[in-house]
């Protein structure tokens, strides 16, 4: 295809042309790209984590690979492989449907199981890093077959090694998660609990779990066929034990959570509140009234006005609380 238009294979309806698009349905189809540089294509999953600011001189390449398999069973687990164009979702769901735990946390989350490593995807107390046993890929430069396990891939929050020195460089194929054969619940995140309390459930399942996980998503997270935006815009910030004992001197109230003896994370969205950016809106870009990670485009915003209006709050945190936001989101141009 040539001169394709991106903008239903972006979750913020961006609209921007693109070189070419194929799409991946197995592995044999990666052969006619082998030895393309990292700058001569993207790999897309659902969009749901990209900022397009302008058109895409390069190939894209979005990854259809499906399949769901128990690929090892014992009393307690199961290993699953999954293809890396599976909807995460509806991966989710299956799982459920079978019997395991393990990923009902995640549920909701948009994109695909095969960006999911890429960005250490996580919610509501669960990152799938937890879950995840390794990934297969092809190094597209070299042709060549990988296999990763979880060292190898150097997860962190919202980062792995597909962000840093692999960045653009692995089509992820397959990925394996360990799963629990008994609900395993982990309900200690935000207002998990208070849902399942509304409903008199006691000993909830993962389908239970699952299901209130996507109520609270409901309710704070914009639904991206009704309103273009790729959820979290920002990382939460982790900062110095330092520069959190000033802040909590200052903002008593500030919610944290610690990561270990010297670092604290902040939520990103309540500094951004703080500053007055929620429900802000230029143009048609906006701060989401309920959930001031997330960005939004209103209608018809180009990828530069998000961006530039995402720069806009990025200065005025710095200004107001001397930390610097990163982006979580992808920039493609
Ligand atoms: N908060 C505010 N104002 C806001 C938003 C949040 O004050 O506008 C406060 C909340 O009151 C709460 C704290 O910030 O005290 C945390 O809020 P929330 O539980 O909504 O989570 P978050 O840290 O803002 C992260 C993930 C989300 C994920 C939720 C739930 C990141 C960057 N984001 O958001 O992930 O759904 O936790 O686990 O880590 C995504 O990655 O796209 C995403 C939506």
């Amino acid at each position: 295809m040539n001169g394709i238009e991106l903008k239903t294979f972006n979750t913020f309806g961006i609209p921007a042309k693109a070189k070419e698009l194929h799409f991946i349905k197995d592995e044999g189809e990666l052969k006619d790209f082998y030895g393309l540089e990292a700058n001569q294509y993207y790999i897309l999953g659902s969009g749901s984590n990209i900022l397009i600011v302008s058109d895409i001189n390069a190939i894209i390449l979005k990854n259809e690979i499906k399949g769901k398999e128990i690929i090892h069973e014992d009393d307690n687990h199961v290993i699953v492989r999954i293809g890396g164009g599976e909807v995460w979702h509806e991966f989710v769901l299956w799982t459920i449907e079978k019997g395991f735990s393990g990923i009902e946390n995640l549920s909701l989350i948009p994109g695909t199981v095969g960006a999911a490593p890429v960005q250490n995807i996580g919610a509501y107390g669960v990152e799938m890093d937890e879950l995840f046993v390794r990934c297969e890929g092809i190094h597209l430069q070299f042709g060549k077959a990988i296999s990763m396990n979880k060292e190898a891939c150097e997860f962190k929050y919202r980062d792995s090694i597909f962000k840093n020195s692999l960045k653009g460089k692995i089509f992820i194929t397959r990925v394996h998660f360990k799963l629990n054969k008994k609900c395993v619940p982990r309900l200690d995140y935000g207002d998990i609990r208070k849902v399942l309390m509304t409903k008199n459930i006691v000993e909830p399942t993962a389908s239970d779990i699952s299901n209130a996980i996507i109520q609270i998503r409901k309710s704070k997270l914009p639904d991206p066929i009704v309103l273009g935006n790729a959820g979290s815009f920002f990382k939460n910030p982790i900062i110095s034990k330092e520069l959190f004992v000033q802040l909590n001197d200052r903002f008593p109230d500030i919610p944290h959570y610690e990561v270990n003896e010297l670092k604290v994370k902040l939520p990103a969205g309540w500094l951004i509140e703080k500053c007055g950016w929620k429900g802000k809106r230029e143009g048609d870009a906006g701060c989401h009234d309920k959930q001031a990670l997330v960005l939004v485009n209103y209608n018809s915003a180009s990828g530069d006005q998000i961006l530039r209006f995402a720069h806009s709050i990025i200065d005025s945190v710095l200004l107001h609380f001397g930390i610097c936001l990163e982006m979580e989101v992808n920039i493609w141009k």
